[in-house]
């Protein structure tokens, strides 16, 4: 499988996805490809946010290897699947999708442990407080995918 994890700046949400997910699938020992990507560039070479780096490593995840990168249309032939943090990341990638095939492959990853309630990971930059709530949030949905893949 090859996943990739959106958000708008791609240092807060989508890095600590990312990190997430890596870490269960290398504990599984699975060979899944593992990237994420912001809608927006303005990020674009950094580090994840401190706060992001924080929580993960809080739960044993080191993620200062990522650095942010915007989004581009070829990751719709790059990746099986596409997770978007929220509505106006749904909105962005599915604007630049070609073909269904393309719109397939995007879903809102809070539809894993709720789906069909159109549900966003609420964005924390503006609130020290909201990365651990973040964290959980993202760890059940990574739980709910490999479960999915009977894993
Ligand atoms: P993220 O959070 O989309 O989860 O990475 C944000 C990061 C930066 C900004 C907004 C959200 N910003 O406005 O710079």
């Amino acid at each position: 499988m090859r996943i990739l994890m959106v958000c708008l700046g791609n240092i807060c949400r989508s890095p600590l996805a990312e990190g997430i997910l890596k870490h269960k699938v290398r504990q599984r020992g699975l060979d899944w490809d593992v990237d994420s990507a912001g809608t927006g560039h303005w990020h674009a070479g950094e580090l994840p946010d401190r706060r992001s780096i924080a929580t993960a490593r809080q739960y044993q995840i080191d993620i200062t290897d990522q650095r942010a990168r915007q989004f581009r249309p070829e990751d719709f032939e790059r990746f099986d699947r596409i997770f978007v943090m929220d509505t106006q990341n749904q909105r962005d990638v599915l604007q630049l999708a070609r073909d269904t095939s393309h719109r397939e492959k995007v879903r809102l990853i809070l539809d894993l442990t709720h789906p069909d309630q159109d549900r966003s990971v609420p964005d924390p930059y503006y609130d020290d407080d909201g990365f651990e709530e973040v964290f959980h949030m993202l760890d059940a949905a990574c739980d709910k995918l490999l479960e999915q893949h009977g894993l």
